[in-house]
């Protein structure tokens, strides 16, 4: 072997064992956050066609679901509920009978450790779809955020560990943060959704969800993808309305914003891979067209190593199946 005149990195990857204790960035099931859409009911398992294997599940089938990501290590679930009745005020979403508040409660009794999280967002409840109540075609900022507040009261109430709150409606943390401790639950934390851009990304999402705009679209609210430095705003505000945690969502087409927030923000931070970026993958993978497993696991550890400290991801369970093969 001759001295070659430039760096010789590849001596630290010629060693498997010397590559894996050299690795900067593990991937662990704890950090996942795993979503679960319930529905009311019982027995019920609906496959979400965009989705492969994520169903829209009743209670029941929610709990058992639980079971199973805790058998593989993942501890934590968000829910998303799909109500039986909408309304133009989303009405539903702070009653203690719905899909959300039940299966908040059924899944605490039956898994105590889960750490259970509750999305906040009138999209699901109200028959237009839009995530606020309607001021004619416009969005009613000030008159949502008491709703908003009475719903995440009720997910308290159920006995959630955390709300996260996904409106994007201008001081919805500080409104729910007030609403939850005049209610005793002054030790709930929020999750503020803070960093959410309006992404062609949400599609399977509103389909598992039944929650698209009957009219217009969500542009008003939700910020546009050419927004970096506008992200790191809207992160300080959350912040200073009282955040315990931040979150940029999407993940994938915005690394760059979790990097940034990384930097700029001590606060732990989670990134959303959200619906679309697991169809993409689930379909290229299907139609044989990438290796949908090594795909998925190197999507997951660039949003690790872009800086987010946990992610909220519908491969939770299968991700961590294959950490815990080594
Ligand atoms: C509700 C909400 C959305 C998502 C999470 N919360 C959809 C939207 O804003 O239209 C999307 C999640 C995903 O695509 O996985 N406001």
């Amino acid at each position: 072997m001759t001295n070659d005149q430039y760096a010789n990195l590849k001596r630290l990857r010629r060693n498997p064992t010397l590559r894996e204790m050299l690795k900067e960035n593990r991937l662990s099931a704890s950090e996942f956050i795993y979503p679960m859409f319930v529905v009311n009911g019982t027995g019920v398992k609906t496959p979400i066609e965009p989705m492969p294997g994520i169903n829209q599940m009743s209670v029941d089938i929610a709990v058992e679901e639980t079971l199973k990501a805790k058998e593989f290590g993942v501890k934590s679930v968000l829910l998303f509920g799909i109500p039986k009745h909408k309304d133009s005020t989303g009405s539903s979403s702070s009653s203690q009978d719905e899909a959300v508040q039940q299966a908040v409660s059924a899944i605490k009794k039956a898994s105590p450790g889960t750490y259970v999280i509750t999305d906040v967002c009138l999209c699901e409840y109200t028959d237009h779809g839009h995530c606020g109540v309607l001021d004619g075609e416009d969005v009613d900022n000030k008159a949502t955020l008491p709703l908003l507040a009475k719903t995440a009261i009720s997910h308290a109430r159920a006995g959630a560990d955390m709300v996260a709150p996904s409106a994007m409606m201008d001081g919805q943390v500080a409104a729910i943060r007030s609403g939850l401790d005049e209610n005793n639950f002054c030790n709930i934390p929020i999750m503020g959704y803070s960093a959410k851009y309006a992404s062609a990304f949400y599609g399977p999402f509103r389909i598992a969800a039944e929650s698209s705009p009957r009219f217009g679209d969500r542009n008003s609210y939700q910020m546009a993808p050419t927004q970096g430095r506008e992200a790191m705003r809207e992160i300080a505000a959350d912040i200073e309305e009282g955040a315990d945690l931040v979150m940029v969502k999407p993940a994938l087409a915005y690394l760059d914003v979790i990097k940034e927030a990384s930097l700029q923000f001590d606060t732990p931070i989670a990134a959303y891979n959200v619906s679309g970026e697991y169809s993409m993958v689930a379909a290229a993978g299907q139609a044989g067209w990438l290796d949908q497993e090594r795909s998925m696991m190197e999507i997951l550890t660039s949003i690790k190593r872009a800086g987010a400290d946990l992610i909220i991801t519908y491969s939770a369970i299968q991700a961590a199946k294959i950490l815990s093969r080594g």
